[in-house]
């Protein structure tokens, strides 16, 4: 577990009971998050303050692929780094799953994620099981930015 040293933020996947509090903070966000199931929530890690959770980030694994979606800070959180822990922590989650390469769409943080190393590919390059995530089918508008991050495993000691 990661500590914001900045504002005290702890960094972990989602505790027994937390799920709704996840849900309503992506709602808040503007997220969508109607597909979103328990078994879902295993792949999100979440910055919570004490008792509040203050950001998620989830992942859908496809194999060695994964989708990046849900990212969400609420917004008396923002622009103090949670953004980018939260990314972090869900990258070295996806290591840790054998995933390779990430993916996400985006219709408004471009900016953010190209600042994290994800750049523009192709909507139609991602590997087939990204395509039939949801979000690709349907949430996110055919105008939503499609980007891509190779993973490289940390070099060995
Ligand atoms: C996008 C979002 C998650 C960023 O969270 P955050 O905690 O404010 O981000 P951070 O503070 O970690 O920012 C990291 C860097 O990105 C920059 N940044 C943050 N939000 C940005 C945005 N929307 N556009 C461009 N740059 C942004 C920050 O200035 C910072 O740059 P720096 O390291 O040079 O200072 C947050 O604004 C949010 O929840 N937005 C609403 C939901 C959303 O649109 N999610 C993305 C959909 S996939």
């Amino acid at each position: 577990m990661d500590i914001d040293k900045i504002v005290g933020v702890m960094y972990s996947g989602v505790r027994p009971g937390e799920d709704q509090q996840v849900l309503e903070l992506l709602a808040a966000c503007g997220l969508g998050h109607g597909d979103i199931t328990a078994q879902k929530l295993r792949h999100f890690v979440v910055a919570r303050r004490g008792e509040e959770i203050v950001g998620a980030a989830g992942l859908e694994i496809s194999g060695g692929d994964a989708l990046l979606r849900s990212v969400a800070v609420a917004e008396g959180y923002r622009r103090r780094g949670v953004g980018r822990s939260l990314v972090e922590a869900a990258e070295r989650h996806a290591l840790s799953m054998g995933v390779a390469h990430i993916y996400l769409l985006t219709l408004t943080a471009e900016a953010f994620f190209a600042a994290l190393g994800y750049r523009p590919a192709e909507r139609d390059s991602a590997p087939a099981g990204i395509r039939r995530t949801t979000e690709f089918q349907c949430c996110c508008p055919d105008t939503a930015v499609c980007l891509h991050k190779p993973l490289a495993p940390p070099a060995a000691q």
